[in-house]
């Protein structure tokens, strides 16, 4: 399916309001749900989106995750992503999706990572954050920048026994896909890619 263009009204926000929410308790293999939340500029905490309102890789069918009344307070907006991360299973590199972007949809992430958009992902209640690309500024005249796009996420685990206790996402190792001369009409292709790393650790609280 074609990306979705960003401002379409992409669904019903729609959000069912459960009373509980707990960690859960895994065995090896078991699917621990990566969920995506928000993004928005990182000087304005105020102002965030769905995650899905960027052109990045979404399932056709998106599914919401109920939400408890503080996090609706919080303006989260959890649904499905499609990275598969199973409980103690490394994942070395793997494909997200292949996306073709227009140069709107190009426009609109060059716009967001001048902006210094984060993102924010949930995975069994622990908040992941991360930039959604890179800016080189030059302080010279002219003034010039290069801009990239994050299209690899390094995912780090840790747990003990069956549970998840900690969790982060990096970019240290990788380089971003250079936005800066795809000023052109042709869509541009990228292929988003994720690894997952498991450690255990010694400790048994977050
Ligand atoms: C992310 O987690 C891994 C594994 O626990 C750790 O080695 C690394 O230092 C963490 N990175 C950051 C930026 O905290």
């Amino acid at each position: 399916m074609a990306p979705h263009p960003f401002l379409a009204p992409l669904f019903s926000l729609l959000y069912l309001v459960s009373a509980a929410s707990s960690e859960g308790r895994y065995q090896q293999g078991d699917p621990v749900m990566l969920y995506v939340n928000k993004v928005g500029p990182y000087h304005n905490p105020q102002e965030t989106y769905h995650y899905y309102q960027l052109p990045v890789c979404s399932p056709v069918n998106i599914r919401h995750k109920s939400l408890t009344l503080g996090e609706v307070l919080d303006g989260d907006r959890m649904a499905e992503s499609m990275y598969e991360i199973r409980f103690r299973e490394n994942v070395d590199k793997k494909v997200l999706c292949d996306m073709k972007l227009s140069p709107q949809q190009v426009e609109r992430l060059r716009q967001a990572i001048e902006e210094l958009y984060y993102f924010e992902f949930v995975v069994d209640d622990l908040p992941l954050r991360g930039f959604v690309g890179y800016m080189e500024e030059s302080g010279f005249l002219p003034h010039s920048h290069k801009i990239g796009l994050w299209t690899h996420l390094d995912f780090h685990l840790e747990w003990n026994g069956d549970r998840v206790i900690y969790a982060n996402v990096s970019v240290r190792d990788v380089k971003p896909a250079s936005l800066d001369d795809v000023r052109g009409p042709d869509p541009l292709s990228i292929t988003h890619t994720y690894s997952v790393r498991w450690s255990e650790t010694a400790s048994e609280r977050r």
